[in-house]
């Protein structure tokens, strides 16, 4: 735009249903700009073009072993615009600490991004979500009453290691720049 300065420029957006993934694209935009990045953030919903950005970092949380939709349709109606730039992806998924979850979500991502071959992520993590059956919408407290689900029987907890995501955000500017210069 006229009079504005041209400066490399990053897009934090991400899908979210119940908010944590948000909160956590919050906290990743946040550690961005304190390691010098100008950065836009909003929900992929609301992402028109990516034209004037530089690099991406697309977060989503994991539902029934899939991205979150939105993440669907972000990168179908995208993809001319990240095959042309470094994008990172993070994901929210597993509630508890026990690591054969996260090894369960990071298989749940590594099968979602096959379906988007063209996409080569400079980055890509897993990180703990947040959960509370009180908030669940009709659909997922269903779910969640099926006894082979599951989130059957589990209860509120919220194990995000923000240490974790500020340490993964502390090291993108390096891999986003890959593919800028
Ligand atoms: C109905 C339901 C299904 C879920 N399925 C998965 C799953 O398959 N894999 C996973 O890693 N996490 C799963 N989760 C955990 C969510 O990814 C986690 O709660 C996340 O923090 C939600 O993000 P949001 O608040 O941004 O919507 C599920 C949660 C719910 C409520």
């Amino acid at each position: 735009m006229e009079g504005m300065a041209v400066s490399p420029s990053t897009l934090v957006t991400y899908a979210t249903l119940y908010g944590s993934t948000r909160e956590v694209a919050e906290s990743i935009a946040t550690t961005l700009r304190e390691n010098g990045l100008e950065v836009d953030i909003e929900p992929m919903r609301g992402v028109q073009s990516l034209d004037k950005y530089d690099a991406v970092v697309m977060g989503a949380p994991l539902y029934i072993s899939k991205l979150y939709k939105d993440t669907q349709r972000f990168l179908e109606q995208h993809q001319g615009a990240l095959v042309q730039r470094p994008v990172a992806v993070f994901a929210l998924g597993p509630l508890g600490t026990d690591e054969q979850e996260m090894v369960g979500s990071r298989g749940q991502l590594d099968e979602e991004l096959k379906k988007y071959p063209w996409l080569k992520p400079v980055a890509r993590e897993v990180f703990i979500g947040k959960y509370d059956p009180a908030k669940l919408n009709l659909l997922h407290k269903l779910l969640a009453l099926l006894p082979a689900s599951p989130l059957h029987g589990r209860t509120a907890s919220d194990h995000r290691d923000w240490d974790a995501i500020r340490a993964w955000a502390g090291g993108l500017p390096a891999k986003l720049q890959s593919k800028t210069d």
